[in-house]
């Protein structure tokens, strides 16, 4: 089961929610599941991130710290600027190391990039940058709003361009008034060379343990990728409800 790095379409697109998402699932499957915050900005007064916490929160294992969250800056701007501005250079080799370690802690990793797929990290270089040394497959989060096409067919050039792998996409259902939405989803999906892996509905919670139960999700079609869970199984159909609990 290869780890995935995990894009969007743009900041705000859904990428933790979905990573919390698809934690969920492989934990509902029976792996272990953790996932890895790489880039982090924005903390607060008690230094925390609210994307590390929702990664942490639907990891099992939690992974430590630091390989759940190798760089994390405290304002809540770009990622290179903030590095810079803390006098650290964001190293690509540690965030793959952390990938590595973590990988031997779990049967399933997922890397949330930072931003869109080509949000600047530094002297070493952009997102994509990161992608390609980490080695992992994409999953690219659409959030579903009036502009995501745009954004996800450059996304879906941007990761062939780099010899990356775009094992699927993800509708993620972020603006609940968006028109024509099936619309919207069925033209994604003649146009994005790769398979829709899942929808995730808006959910007015926002919890990702019950969006979980109510999304289909395919790991399936990545290179060397196993089916780690169909939504629409009658067991996870029929459970009263995703006790977080439940997956410990
Ligand atoms: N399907 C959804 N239903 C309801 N709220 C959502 C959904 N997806 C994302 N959100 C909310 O939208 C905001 C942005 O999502 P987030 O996952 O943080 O985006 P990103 O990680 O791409 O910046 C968060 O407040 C999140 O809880
Ligand atoms: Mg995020």
């Amino acid at each position: 089961m290869p780890s995935y790095f995990v894009t969007g379409t743009d900041t705000g697109a859904g990428k933790t929610y979905a990573t919390c998402v698809l934690l969920h699932y492989a934990r509902a499957q029976g792996l272990t599941a953790a996932g890895i915050k790489a880039v982090a900005a924005g903390t607060d007064a008690r230094g925390r991130n609210e994307d590390v916490e929702a990664i942490r929160a639907a990891s099992c294992p939690a992974l430590p710290d630091d390989l759940l969250n190798p760089y994390c800056f405290t304002p809540p701007i770009a990622p290179h600027i903030a590095a810079r501005e803390a006098g650290t250079v964001i190293r690509f080799a540690r965030i793959r190391e952390a990938l590595r370690q973590a990988e031997r802690r779990a049967d399933c990793v997922l890397v949330e990039g930072a931003g869109g797929f080509r949000i600047p990290l530094g002297p070493e270089g952009d997102s994509a940058d990161l992608a390609v040394v980490l080695g992992c497959p994409v999953i690219l989060v659409v959030g579903m709003r009036l502009g995501a096409i745009n954004h996800a067919l450059l996304t879906a050039e941007a990761i062939a361009a780099r010899g990356l792998a775009l094992a699927g996409w993800i509708a993620n259902a972020i603006d609940p008034t968006m028109s024509r939405p099936e619309e919207n989803f069925t033209t994604l999906e003649t146009l994005i060379p790769a398979p829709c892996l899942g929808r995730i509905p808006h959910a007015s919670s926002a919890d990702p343990a019950n969006a979980a139960l109510q999304t289909t999700i395919f790991l399936a079609t990545a290179p060397g990728g196993k089916r780690i869970h169909e939504g629409k199984d009658e067991a996870a159909r029929s459970a009263p409800s995703c006790d977080i609990k439940r997956y410990e």
